[in-house]
């Protein structure tokens, strides 16, 4: 599995966390930044993370900033992503069983380091069911098209 990562200035050392704790599970970590403390705009790294993922580039993506909020707004703009922010593993696992989200977002003021890795594996380790939810995924990635 591979999975992009992206972040903030707010993140980054969060970020470097997950980053180290993915990678200690033997999994592929594509890091698109940023890994400055500088202010920088959100925006370009949901975007980033959010196009590794639909092009296929990773198999999944996550994106991290103060809360998680701004990040994800920008990676759902890109057609195909479902990107969820969960600050805790319920949401996060349900997110891949119901919505098969392919990006999982939190909130570096938000959630600590252990939760934020709590999170990501329960997050990583759960499978989309399919189903009645495929069918409801279908409606929500059909939104895409209207506009
Ligand atoms: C940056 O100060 C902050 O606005 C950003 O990290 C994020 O929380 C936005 O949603």
């Amino acid at each position: 599995m591979k999975i992009a990562i992206g972040n903030d200035h707010s993140a980054v050392e969060l970020k470097n966390i997950i980053v180290d704790f993915l990678k200690e599970k033997g999994i592929e970590v594509l890091n698109l930044g940023t890994d400055s403390s500088e202010s920088c705009d959100y925006p370009v790294y949901g975007e980033k993370v959010g196009r590794a993922v639909v092009s296929g580039e990773a198999d999944l993506g996550i994106a991290i900033c103060g809360t998680g909020l701004g990040i994800s707004l920008a990676a759902n703009k890109v057609k195909g992503v479902r990107a969820c922010v969960c600050s805790e593993p319920y949401t996060a696992v349900m997110s891949r069983r119901h919505n098969d989200a392919n990006v999982l977002c939190f909130g570096a003021r938000v959630v600590g380091s252990e939760l934020a890795k709590m999170i990501v594996d329960e997050w990583i380790n759960a499978e989309f069911e399919g189903g009645r939810h495929q069918r409801r995924v279908d409606m929500i990635m059909a939104i895409e098209e209207k506009d």
